[in-house]
C-alpha cells in the first residue's frame, strides 16, 4: 500500500522535526515491506527532507514540475531533473489545484514525459469536478485526462495514478463506497498496468472505509500528513 504525503505549500525547516516520529514508528512496522511511504514537501524542503530520510525506507517527492526538460529561462520554475539532482524520487502531476489555475491535459502530458525521462517517477492525478459529477460526466472527464495525459507514452511503468475527485479535495467529503469502488474499477479495466491511488479528505476516521474498497493500493494525503500522529494512524489502520 501507498501512503503519500502532499503537503502542497506548507512547512519550514522546523516541520522537518516531526518526521522522526513517522521514522520511527516505520522502523519497527511490520507491514513494513509491502508499504510504502512518500513524502511530498514544497521543493524548499526536499533537499534537506532526503538528507533526513536517507536510509529510512521512506521515499521524497515534488508535488510539481516545470514541462521543460532542459534548463531555460522561465523565472521561478524547476523542472524534473532539478528536482531528481535534490533527491525527488516521484513527482506529483495533474493536481487539480494545478490543473483550475490553468494547466491543460496536454502540458501535463509533456511534464509527465519530461518527469519519466529525467527518472521520476509519476503521480498523475486525475478527477472530476462537483459539476462534472452532476452532469454524470465522471467517467467521460477521467477517460479524456487519462488519454491526453498519457498520449505517446508506452511504458508505464513508472506512473501511479491518484484518483482525487476535485470536490472531495479538502471538504471532508469522500465518495460512497459502492461509487468509488466502480470508478477505481473503471480506471484498472482500462489501465492494467496502474497501481491506483485514492486521495481527498483521507483521514483516521474515514479510512476505516476507505481500506475495504480492496482495489484501492493507497492513498494520497493532504491535510492530515501534515501531522505526524495522525498521518501514521491512518497507515496503522489500513492494516487492522
Ligand atoms: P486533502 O488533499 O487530503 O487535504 O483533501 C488531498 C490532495 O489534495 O492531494
Amino acid at each position: 500500500m501507498y501512503f503519500i504525503a502532499n503537503w502542497k505549500m506548507f512547512g519550514g525547516l522546523n516541520s522537518l522535526n516531526s518526521l522522526n516520529k513517522v521514522v520511527n514508528f516505520f522502523k519497527g512496522f511490520k507491514e513494513k515491506k509491502t508499504t510504502k511511504i512518500i513524502y511530498c514537501p514544497p521543493s524548499t524542503l526536499i533537499l534537506p527532507m532526503s538528507k533526513k530520510l536517507k536510509s529510512s525506507g521512506i521515499d521524497v517527492g515534488a508535488q510539481n514540475c516545470h514541462q521543460n526538460e532542459n534548463y531555460g529561462a522561465f523565472t521561478g520554475s524547476i523542472n524534473s531533473k532539478m528536482l531528481k539532482n535534490v533527491g525527488a524520487k516521484y513527482v506529483i502531476i495533474g493536481h487539480s489545484e494545478n490543473r483550475s489555475s490553468g494547466e491543460t491535459n496536454e502540458i501535463i502530458n509533456i511534464k509527465i514525459r519530461s518527469a519519466l525521462k529525467s527518472g521520476l517517477k509519476v503521480i498523475f492525478c486525475i478527477g472530476e469536478t462537483l459539476k462534472e459529477k452532476r452532469k454524470k460526466n465522471t467517467k467521460q472527464i477521467l477517460n479524456i485526462q487519462i488519454k491526453k495525459g498519457l498520449d505517446k507514452i508506452k511504458n508505464k511503468k513508472n506512473i501511479i495514478i491518484a484518483y482525487e475527485p476535485v470536490w472531495a479535495i479538502g471538504s471532508g467529503i469522500i465518495p460512497k463506497s459502492n461509487e468509488l469502488f466502480k470508478i477505481i474499477e473503471f480506471i484498472k479495466k482500462k489501465n492494467k498496468v496502474f497501481k491506483i491511488l485514492y486521495g481527498g479528505s483521507v483521514n483516521s476516521k474515514n479510512i476505516r472505509d476507505l481500506k475495504s474498497i480492496s482495489i484501492i493500493d493507497g492513498f494520497l494525503i493532504g491535510g492530515s500528513s501534515q501531522d505526524s500522529k495522525k498521518f501514521i494512524d491512518i497507515i496503522k489502520k489500513t492494516y487492522n
